[in-house]
């Protein structure tokens, strides 16, 4: 099968002037036969202005194209789409499936060997997932990692967990016009993604889980120096799959890294959002997320990470107290450890290099978790016939049983 640049040629009729034509006009971008003979490893460019969460991108973007250099491959980066939160107009959500399509099709319509994938907001990594697996080129997830947390009069602050508790203070006259202000330029102090586990973390934790990230990449924090060496290694990792053409997404994926998945996300005290997306990853594959064996899981896999909302701590302790790789020691046979993972590696390795932080508190054994029972449970009912998902760790116990009239708006979206 044609690699590089004699992939996917263009439909001229004629497969040797395709291949003329296409050298002749990226030859203006400057580049040499040496260059444009190389194995090609697509980088996806998610910056945008509208983007902070990805602010870190460029940044990224370049230490992996000296990772991929260095290991002697062609880095080609190209745009796709780029969704932030409260950016988007009605709701982010109808566009994951847009950059999926984006992303997944930009993947087959262009030369290249494999591909790295750089996003973080909390629907960009799902729609990133879903793209690579559909398209099966090799492929490198990177994380663009947590902010760093905030500070405001003493309190550790967390976007977005703080952000509707301090707007509530606000309307209810306990905090003023000023200390609203202070309190907004200090809750998404860096550049980076939510740094709570919300939905970012959780699918950054995911994509760790199942293999297609480097280790521990999904909790370094987003400005950090570490960050960007990742993404170098991130870049020579990839570099070697393009030259072997492997591991492609289908040769990771099993019915095993997906279930790792939802073991890490229940342990995690990871979003609601994360089974959706989940669900939408693994429909792209041959494999798919069971319900009631996810329900399962939750009743025997506890709480293990101190994070909020449904603890203390915050991702950049996660991270310094040993990251996803700790975690999964801690959670022992919960995991199957002859998983495989993008750098040949299986589980088994990782979790044997996990660090161990004395004295850290961020990541607990399972003798003593901060809930005994999972983060999600799945609910049914005559409200939600298809099935419902709680995150019951981050609820408080009188929201767990609620007697009341429900309310059915037939009102729709103008
Ligand atoms: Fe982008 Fe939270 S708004 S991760």
């Amino acid at each position: 099968m044609a690699d590089g640049l004699r992939k996917g040629l263009t439909s001229y009729g004629d497969a040797g002037f395709s291949l003329f034509l296409r050298k002749a006009f990226i030859k203006a971008m400057g580049y040499s036969d040496d260059a444009l003979n190389r194995p090609i490893v697509g980088i996806t460019n998610t910056y945008s202005d509208y983007n902070p969460c990805h602010g870190n991108v460029p940044q990224i973007i370049e230490a992996v194209k000296r990772g991929v250099m260095l290991s002697g491959a062609m880095p080609f980066v190209f745009p796709t789409i780029s969704i932030a939160e409260s950016f988007a107009h009605p709701t982010s959500m109808y566009l994951r499936n847009l950059m999926a399509m984006d992303t997944e099709e930009m993947i087959r319509a262009q030369p290249m060997d494999a591909v790295i994938v750089i996003g973080g907001c909390d629907k960009t990594l799902p729609a990133q997932l879903m793209a690579a697996i559909s398209a099966d080129l090799p492929t490198v997830v990177i994380p663009v990692g947590p902010m760093v947390v905030g500070h405001h009069k003493g309190e550790v602050l967390g976007a977005c967990t703080d952000c509707r508790r301090l707007w509530g203070k606000y309307r209810a006259g306990e905090i003023d016009d000023s200390e609203i202000e202070a309190v907004n330029g200090r809750l998404a102090p860096s550049v980076g993604t939510c740094m709570v586990m919300g939905t970012a973390s959780t699918m950054a934790c995911i994509t760790e889980a199942l293999g297609l990230s480097l280790p521990m990449s999904a909790t370094i924090p987003a400005p950090h120096a570490e960050r960007f060496r990742s993404a170098e290694a991130s870049g020579r990792v990839a570099a070697e799959m393009a030259k072997t053409k492997g591991p492609k997404p289908s040769e990771i994926l099993t019915p095993a890294s997906f279930r790792n998945a939802q073991v890490v996300m229940q342990a995690i005290g990871g979003s609601t959002n994360g089974l959706i997306h989940l669900t939408a990853i693994a429909n792209r594959s041959p494999h798919k997320i069971d319900l009631e064996a996810f329900d399962k899981l939750g009743r025997e896999v506890p709480v293990l990470v101190d994070l909020k909302p449904s603890g203390e701590h915050y991702m950049e302790h996660f991270h310094h107290a040993g990251g996803v790789p700790k975690l999964m020691a801690q959670l022992g046979d919960l995991i199957d450890l002859d998983a495989r993972t993008i750098t040949g590696q299986t589980l088994r390795e990782v979790v044997a290099n996990a660090e161990d932080v004395p004295g850290q508190d961020a990541i607990r054994s399972k003798a003593n978790p901060i809930k005994s029972e999972g983060a999600m449970a799945i609910l049914h009912g005559n409200l939600a016939p298809r099935g419902a998902v709680i995150k019951q760790s981050a609820a408080s116990p009188k929201l767990l049983q609620h007697t009341g009239r429900a309310w059915c708006s037939s009102r729709s979206r103008t």
